[in-house]
């Protein structure tokens, strides 16, 4: 393998630091601005000192893919053959491989097979600051692991971000690479309103103010924010001008595009992949819309959304950064500035934006140890921690209950597969098995959004009258069903236009049923990857809510028998809140999607449910005492009372059972 280096890239200044930091110590931290060369340069440097088996993760496919791309080109050799890749579902190593390029999660996969990492000699971690979980994971296991493999190396490198907590982690020397950029104007241009139509105005009014001579790098919150902008700008006819839209998902071949030549101006638009994963060569300008999609658990909903959010100054800086690296550049903010002064100044950590449920899920199915031993670079709260397993002991995630012993069932570990909540997870998996996965994927996704049905204070009943259509009287959950099954009616036989100003005039919130669309598709692609059967929609009503139900057995409640108040888990007190189908008849049992605490506690999104069902479902969870034994001459045995708690909850009450068969 031919090794050179380009002296145009500021971490070749370092090159000799860098190399004797690797052979003097065992962990070496790499900081710089990005664009100077730690993720191309870093696996050759360790090449050159003898390392065959290097590990190098990336946080994206994408990533992982091109950079192994480019290093195979760097190195004149053929990817696949000494430098190649591997993600999920495509494998483009071979035995001569050495270099490795692999996804953070894949790397963390393989600690199953391999509990030592035998098969590698230095493993770097790349873009430590994103603190994604699988990063945070790795780095705990590494750390844990280091002193039983003396001979192993591992590199992490990261932004110019928190990069002294990952030194202090190790004890481990950090280098700084300085890189060498030019300066980035930023100017704000705030938009009058923040809708979606409005972003594309100013995306469009930003360009026209920059020069018409460079390439123009745009970040977006997502794919379909990246379609609709791509149609708008084509709308434009903008002379000379190519328009490039790049993201995950996107096929490898157009990603590739963003690195070919061109002639007249680029205008790429971009999700956060190209942040800091991957470097976009030659662009002179940037315009920030200043948003993202974050992954966070909602406090209120008690479940994992993927909410557009207001990035922090870190991020925003980044951005900024990526115009400044080959001539001067200007950064258009489509936000004001003292809307940028107010933003958080970092990022929070994976961690602290997900439900501890799902941490200590996918720790138990990577088989890491208990959650306390574990060296975490922030370790969660431990009272967090009881309630994520409490939750997955209730979800028949975890097989006992012990803190500390986290025995994964055949469910949890199906569940781990499953990149949702973990409440909606086994509600899916329920689904699949009772045969009514369609109508509970519908559901699952309008339980990750918020409810598109508008009630604007001043037209309460107009909008009631509109929506009265929906209610499903027993069943919150099945109103969705139908208000989908309406939403997609009126989508096929409107035009997109009339399809919006519907939506206005049935106070239907148009950008909340979007995303329910792009969620439900998104899980229904994730369900079939991972060979579920979504079936089509329109399944027995009760198979719907017994697969509901496996997800919200905390969330049962059995009336007073004169009042509207509803006795729930752990002796908490509820009412159905008025905006439901069920409010004005309560009846004696029911479950409820979300239990939201404001003047008092409510009961949202809630349906009519068996007692039987919940006996049955909640089968680990229930407790049974029986009372008056007696012998009844008219069964031939002995009879007694039986009466079956969940959380303190009695669902069933004198139930006459055989007692000899009790005893
Ligand atoms: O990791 P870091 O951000 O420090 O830099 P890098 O990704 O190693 O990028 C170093 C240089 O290689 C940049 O100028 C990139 O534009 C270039 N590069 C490229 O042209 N094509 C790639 N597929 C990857 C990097
Ligand atoms: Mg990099």
């Amino acid at each position: 393998m031919k090794i050179a280096y380009d002296e145009a890239l500021p971490i070749t200044a370092r090159h000799d630091d860098i190399a004797a930091a690797i052979r003097d110590h065992q962990v070496v931290v790499v900081a710089g601005e990005t664009g100077s060369g730690k993720t191309t340069q870093l696996p050759k440097i360790a090449y050159e000192l003898g390392r065959r088996s290097i590990a190098h993760t990336q946080p994206r496919r994408i990533a992982a893919r091109s950079v192994a791309k480019r290093i195979a080109d760097e190195c004149d050799v053929e990817l696949g053959a000494e430098v190649g890749y591997a993600v999920r579902f495509d494998d483009r190593t071979s035995a001569d491989t050495a270099i490795r390029l692999v996804t953070d999660g894949l790397l963390l996969a393989e600690v199953h097979g391999d509990r030592r990492l035998e098969r590698y000699d230095t493993i770097i971690i790349d873009e430590a600051h994103e603190r994604s979980l699988s990063i945070d994971f790795l780095l705990g296991y590494l750390k844990q692991l280091l002193p039983r493999r003396p001979d192993l190396k591992v590199v992490i490198t990261s932004a110019t971000i928190d990069v002294e907590r990952f030194a202090e982690m190790f004890d481990a020397p950090v280098i700084e690479v300085s890189g060498r950029t030019y300066p980035v104007e930023i100017r704000y241009r705030p938009l009058a309103e923040s809708d979606a139509g409005d972003m594309l105005d100013g995306i469009a009014d930003a360009i026209a103010e920059l020069p018409r001579d460079g390439d123009i790098l745009v970040f977006l919150s997502g794919e379909r924010e990246i379609r609709d902008a791509a149609e708008f700008l084509a709308g434009k006819k903008l002379p000379r001008t190519e328009i490039l839209p790049l993201y995950g998902r996107l096929a490898a071949g157009d990603q590739q595009k963003i690195f070919s030549d061109h002639p007249g101006r680029r205008i790429v638009l971009a999700t956060n992949v190209a942040e800091t994963s991957l470097t976009v060569p030659g662009i002179r300008f940037v315009i920030d819309p200043g948003f993202a999609r974050v992954s966070r658990f909602s406090q209120r909903l008690k479940v994992q959304r993927l909410p557009i959010e207001p990035i922090s100054q870190a991020s925003a800086a980044q951005r900024a950064g990526r115009c400044g690296r080959v001539a001067d550049g200007i950064c258009i903010r489509l936000y004001a500035e003292e809307d940028f002064e107010g933003r958080p100044e970092f990022t929070d950590p994976e961690i602290q934006r997900t439900n501890l449920a799902s941490v200590l899920l996918q720790m138990a199915s990577l088989d890491l140890g208990a959650i306390k031993d574990f060296p975490f670079l922030d370790p969660p709260d431990s009272r967090a921690v009881t309630d994520g397993l409490n939750l997955l002991y209730e979800l028949g995630a975890l097989g006992t209950h012990q803190s500390g012993a986290q025995r994964l069932t055949a469910i949890g570990r199906s569940m781990a597969t499953l990149p949702t909540d973990p409440r909606l997870g086994r509600m899916l998996l329920a689904a699949d098995r009772l045969g009514c996965l369609a109508d509970v994927l519908v559901i699952v996704s309008a339980m990750s959004i918020q409810d598109p049905r508008e009630r604007p204070l001043d037209h309460q009943q107009a909008a009631d009258e509109k929506h009265k259509r929906f209610v499903e009287p027993d069943s919150d959950f099945l109103s969705w069903l139908t208000l989908w099954k309406y939403i997609r009616e009126q989508r096929d036989n409107l035009s997109s236009s009339a399809f919006r100003r519907m939506c206005r005039d049935e106070y239907l919130h148009y950008l909340r049923i979007r995303e329910w669309h792009d969620v439900h598709s998104q899980l229904r692609r994730t369900a079939k990857d991972l060979k579920l059967k979504p079936g089509n929609p329109g399944a027995d009503p009760d198979l719907v809510h017994q697969a509901l139900l496996t997800g919200l057995l905390s969330h049962v409640g059995l009336r007073d028998l004169d009042g509207r108040e509803f006795l729930g888990a752990r002796q908490a007190k509820f009412m159905i809140f008025p905006g439901s189908g069920l409010a004005k008849k309560p009846p004696r049992v029911v479950m409820v999607g979300e239990l939201v605490e404001t003047s008092r506690l409510w009961g949202r999104t809630a349906a009519k449910i068996h007692p039987e069902w919940v006996e049955d479902v909640g089968e680990h969870l229930v407790n049974r005492s029986y009372s008056e034994p007696h012998w009844s001459r008219k069964r031939g045995a002995v009879m007694a009372r039986e009466r079956v708690l969940l959380y303190g909850i009695p669902i069933i009450v004198d139930r006459l059972v055989q007692y000899g068969r009790v005893d």
